[in-house]
């Protein structure tokens, strides 16, 4: 610690005695190691959040005088002005915070600190701001799910191929396939939103880990922080991180999800089944015909910040012993990084395939490629009473030596191959046209409308269930974040008693 700073910050005389803490650990080589004040910007809010609702909390209790609690939430007032980057230096944003406060009311700014620890603090501020992360997540992630939505009505009765191992399977539609992410992410929404429950409860009042002989209102503080309950034992309040997994969890999950929706998406444009808007393209430096879908891949590349994420994070806690460990401040860091990143990745997916253009024609053609068209074929046969292993064999028959972008054999090619097999004319079990219309793509996709299925009649149920889920969430988000405003306004009105 350079003798300017320390004058700077121990010019209050009435400050003093603070200076044992501030001296004790000021300087040597490890003084940077030890910090976290920068990272520490993203928790500066909160940490005011839960000064304020722990300081109105003593004082409602009896524990600091009125009037030193106005003096301690004024001078809170003018460290959120001064700014994160205004605060004195300190380990972390909690006791630069403090150091702050006592620099401008004196000794017993220090009072701020009483029936606490940075331990029930930091959790609870990670908590704090965390569950806005989540919030705004879950916002964009219901956003990216409207335009899928969107696509998927446009789309209905769009037929394109559907592949399984990346070989030509069956023929679907473009909605079909859009739905199919829109349900994952669906989950992926219910997940972040029923780890919210347990990100949002109140650590204050756990102290160390061993609680505290003040009288203090843990109820209170939720209340005041709109924590929706109390995290009960004080040692596991002030210890675990486990909502951070959770939290991450969802996000790599959904991380994941996003990653399939990419790899779908560049292959469709290698070859030729979208054209991807220029807002979601780039070029080549040295190739002039080149239009790549960057953006897509990067959305899959940034899987791996989620995944990286969850693992450090678990790697960061695995065998921590109870109840506090200085590993802790390297956690939350992970799930940081994972939610930014993955954020950004869920705007630009859902941009990408929101303006898009599904080229219609070429996509029905591709969709017939390969005798994608035969399992239809097949259960034509098999509804007419030949049983499905059979009728199986008639028309791997049929398609045994066409390539992969052959078309499908014609009614007079499986005809040959069907009387061979069963012994009788294929028209003794199904009529010409019944095959024929079977061998169309846009009618093969019709045919399957089982609850579910691709046919537009099926999609369309989808699609009405889709946004009835996609409302729920909507409401649930909705008053999740009126109850965090409100509790803003509760814990303002509460301050603004005292200052
Ligand atoms: N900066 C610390 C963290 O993020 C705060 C808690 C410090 N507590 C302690 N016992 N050293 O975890």
């Amino acid at each position: 610690m350079s003798e300017e700073s320390e004058a700077d910050r121990d010019g209050d005389a009435d400050a003093d005695e603070t200076v044992v803490r501030r001296d004790r650990f000021a300087g040597g080589p490890a003084r940077s190691f030890l910090s976290s004040l920068a990272d520490d910007e993203r928790i500066f809010a909160a940490d005011l959040a839960v000064d304020r609702a722990h300081v109105v909390m003593l004082a409602e209790q009896g524990i600091v005088e009125d009037d030193i609690a106005g003096e301690i939430l004024s001078a809170l007032d003018s460290v959120e002005a001064a700014g994160h980057a205004d605060l004195p230096d300190g380990e972390d944003v909690h006791e630069a915070i403090e150091s702050a406060v006592i620099d401008r009311v004196g000794q017993s700014g220090g009072k701020m600190h009483t029936a606490r620890s940075r331990n029930d603090e930091v959790a609870a501020c990670i908590r704090y701001r965390l569950r806005e992360d989540v919030l705004e997540l879950v916002e964009t992630v219901v956003g990216a799910r409207e335009q899928l939505l969107a696509v998927a009505r446009e789309e209905r009765e769009t037929v394109m191929p559907g592949y399984t191992h990346l070989q030509p399977a069956q023929p679907t539609t473009v909605a079909h396939w859009v739905l199919s992410y829109e349900q994952a992410l669906q989950r992926d929404t219910a997940r972040l939103l029923d780890a919210y429950e347990r990100v949002n409860q109140n650590p204050l009042g756990a102290a160390a880990f061993a609680g505290t002989p003040f009288d203090v209102d843990r109820e209170r503080t939720a209340e005041l922080l709109g924590f929706d309950g109390v995290a009960e034992n004080s040692m596991d309040a002030s210890a675990t991180r486990d909502f951070l997994v959770e939290v991450t969890s969802a996000v790599a999950t959904l991380a994941t999800t996003l990653s399939g929706l990419a790899e779908d998406v560049v292959v469709m444009a290698s070859k030729g089944h979208v054209e991807l808007d220029d807002d979601y393209a780039s070029t080549s430096s040295i190739m002039p015909q080149k239009k790549n879908p960057d953006t897509l891949e990067l959305v899959r590349g940034r899987t791996g910040d989620a995944t990286a994420g969850l693992n450090g994070l678990l790697t960061n806690l695995k065998g921590q012993p109870r109840a506090y460990n200085r590993d802790l401040q390297r956690a939350g860091r992970h799930a940081w990084d994972a939610v930014d990143s993955v954020t950004e990745s869920v705007e630009v997916a859902a941009g990408a395939v929101a303006t898009a253009d599904w080229p219609a024609e070429t996509l029905e053609a591709a969709a017939s490629e390969g005798f994608a068209t035969a399992t239809g074929v097949a259960d034509l046969l098999a509804m007419a009473g030949v049983p499905f292993r059979t009728a199986h064999e008639v028309v791997a028959e049929a398609a045994a030596g066409l390539d992969a972008d052959d078309d499908a054999p014609d009614y007079e090619a499986i005809s040959a191959i069907a009387e061979d097999v069963l012994g009788a004319p294929l028209s003794e079990f199904v009529e010409r046209e019944a095959v024929e219309r079977a061998l169309d793509p846009a009618e093969s996709v019709a045919m399957r409308d089982s609850r579910g299925g691709p046919a537009p009649s099926a999609v369309a149920d989808q699609l009405s269930t889709a946004e009835d889920v996609l409302a729920d969430h909507r409401a649930a988000l909705e008053s999740t974040a009126d109850a965090v405003e409100s509790a803003h306004e509760r814990r303002r009105a509460e301050v603004d008693r005292y200052v």
